[in-house]
């Protein structure tokens, strides 16, 4: 009974995946290059993930002293990328008390404010890149844009109505929404591929078709292909918070292949040796 409930649930998620991909038009996505093996893309990504997304999304299941694997010391980890603490109340009065780096990446902020500040709570990013995918995550980022009707001042082409602002905008800056119309889908499809970059086409009323692309509107503090490289290394760095042991675990895999295709001489030979009599 159970298990036919749970064959039911499993089949109804994914009847709801698939009518929402059908709903929602996917806009056209930018590639992304993140190196896991790039140990310097890996540090900066971490920096830019403390600085800018941990002070909401929290990384419950990625403890700091973990990123001693990409080549950082105990000590620089607590120096320049434990950035969180608390007031702990003992007999000598409040004190402030830093996060240890054993601990977990949470934040300071109560859930609870955080609903009541963006209306839905900032979800852990501890396995996001493996929810959405890294070329998702790397689009997401450089999909915001100025948008005076939204609650956060911010819009986002690949998350429409995000209940985010954009965290990184005096790296990025301000973008703007351009839309076009167009008479015929083909022609709309033809300008999205054309603008070689992110662009999402849409039904629009009359049966016409808008393509929405963005455009630099207030620059920011990086140029954009600069911004691209940031956005790769946070892209990046979250990769490896959802899978720490990826290239452990590869670099495993081929250790063992390896083990079993001198254990298949040695077998081979043993075969030859025994039926050596016989033939
Ligand atoms: C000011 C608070 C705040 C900051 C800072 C922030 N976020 Fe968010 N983020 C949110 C909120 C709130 C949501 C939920 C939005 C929604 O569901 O509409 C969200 C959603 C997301 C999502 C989508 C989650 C999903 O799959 O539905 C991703 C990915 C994300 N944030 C990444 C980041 C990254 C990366 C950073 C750092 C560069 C960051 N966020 C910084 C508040 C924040």
């Amino acid at each position: 009974m159970i298990k036919t409930t749970r064959i039911l649930a499993a089949a109804l998620l994914v009847l709801a995946g698939a009518a929402h991909a059908a709903g929602a038009p996917a806009p056209r996505m930018e590639p992304v290059n993140a190196d896991p093996r790039d140990v310097a893309s890996l540090q900066r990504g971490a920096r830019t993930f403390v600085n800018y997304c941990l002070n909401c999304h929290a990384a419950k299941h990625m403890r700091y002293n973990r990123l001693a694997d990409l080549g950082l010391t105990e000590q620089q980890i607590a120096d320049n990328l434990v950035l969180t603490g608390r007031f702990e109340t003992t007999d000598a009065g409040v004190q402030y008390v830093p996060t240890k780096t054993g601990e977990t990446m949470q934040v300071a902020m109560r859930a609870a404010d955080a609903k009541k500040w963006f209306g839905v709570s900032p979800p852990d990013l501890s396995v996001e890149a493996r929810v959405r995918g890294e070329q998702w995550l790397y689009n997401y980022l450089l999909a915001f844009y100025r948008d005076d009707a939204s609650s956060t001042g911010w819009n986002n082409l690949v998350f429409p109505n995000v209940g985010m602002p954009h965290a990184l905008w005096t790296m990025q800056g301000a973008q703007k929404l351009v839309v076009t119309t167009f008479a015929k889908r083909s022609d709309a499809d033809a300008a999205a591929i054309a603008a070689k970059g992110l662009a999402l086409v849409e039904p629009a009323p009359g049966g016409t078709f808008v393509v929405k692309t963005l455009a630099e509107g207030t620059p920011g503090a990086m140029t954009p292909a600069e911004y691209r490289a940031a956005a790769t290394d946070l892209v990046n760095f979250m990769a490896y918070v959802a899978e720490p042991s990826k290239l452990a675990r590869t670099r495993l895999g081929l250790v063992v292949l390896m083990f079993l295709g001198v254990l298949f001489a040695f077998a081979y030979w043993l075969k030859r040796e025994y039926w050596k009599d016989v033939h």
